[in-house]
């Protein structure tokens, strides 16, 4: 079941028009959702970010955020989706090819459930990350579609034998090609600063606020390769991988190898949010 426009379809029934801006610019937005139990995650969370994304895109959303909501709501019923995720897309609408806007635009939405399994395995193993130049542009804190710098580097990982690539800009890290990356040091938490440098991933506030309301000092402060790569321990959030422990990095193993006590403590603070 799709929701396209106002309009609950069959994925044989959706037909995009090849002259929507989405597809010949990438000119749009997206969010991707968590459902645990039937329900959106953090939902009012993830509906702030999509309207300043809209709003930094000079995107007008096709309808209020409160129908937006009740289409969801209605598309996670009518898909029967109780584990999974979703995705929505809002691009600017079909113009004939013109980078300039069109007048008046008619902005295309989409969205669609897919059953997904959370990733519990890789969040008790910890997983493999390799590191690389970020090569997006300055305003990463902008859910676009533009995803090929990401794509690219999800790729390279995966040819790597890793499963995330780090981005670092000069040798600062930013975040990783679809998560935000945070790393324990001497007991504290360090992760970047939400700029225009990295996005500022919904999984990334939960995560400093459970921290924070268990005592855990919390340094939102730029670190280089080298910090990274000496930390006492080092973690993903997103949405998808949730809270999954970096292990190995650039084929070396961080501290022992093994997921710390940090990450896993954290681990069972956002476990007892989970619905
Ligand atoms: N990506 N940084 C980047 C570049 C991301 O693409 C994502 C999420 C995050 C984490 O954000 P959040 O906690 O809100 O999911 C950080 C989604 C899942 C995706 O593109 O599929």
């Amino acid at each position: 079941m799709i929701l396209y426009n106002d309009l609950f379809l069959k994925k044989e029934e959706v037909h995009i028009s090849h002259e929507d801006r989405g597809y010949y610019f990438g000119d749009g937005v997206y969010e991707v959702f968590r459902i645990y139990n039937g329900q959106l995650f953090e939902k009012e969370k993830h509906f702030q970010r999509l309207q300043r994304s809209c709003e930094q895109i000079k995107l007008k959303l096709p309808s209020s955020v409160q129908d937006i909501d009740l289409k969801l709501s209605q598309l996670i019923q009518k898909s029967f989706v109780q584990e999974g995720t979703l995705y929505l897309q809002i691009t600017r609408g079909v113009a004939q090819r013109s980078h300039l806007f069109p007048k008046n635009p008619i902005p295309t939405l989409l969205a669609y459930c897919n059953e997904v399994k959370r990733p519990l395995d890789k969040m008790k193993s910890g997983i493999k990350a390799i590191t690389q130049e970020d090569i997006r542009w300055l305003r990463c804190d902008i859910k676009s579609l533009n995803l090929l710098p990401n794509t690219l580097a999800k790729q390279n990982a995966v040819e790597q034998n890793a499963d995330e690539t780090i981005f670092h800009r000069n040798g600062i890290i930013t975040e990783c090609s679809s998560s935000n990356i945070m790393i324990v040091q001497d007991g504290e938490i360090l992760t970047h600063p939400a700029n225009h440098l990295i996005l500022e991933g919904v999984t990334r506030s939960v995560v400093l606020k459970i921290a924070a309301e268990e005592g855990f000092t919390i340094r939102e402060k730029a670190f280089d390769k080298e910090t990274l790569k000496n930390a006492d321990e080092v973690f993903i959030t997103g949405t998808t991988v949730e809270i999954t422990p970096i292990i190995n990095i650039d084929h070396h193993n961080i501290a022992n190898g093994l997921p710390g006590t940090v990450t896993k403590k954290l681990q069972q603070l956002f476990e007892k949010i989970v619905p």
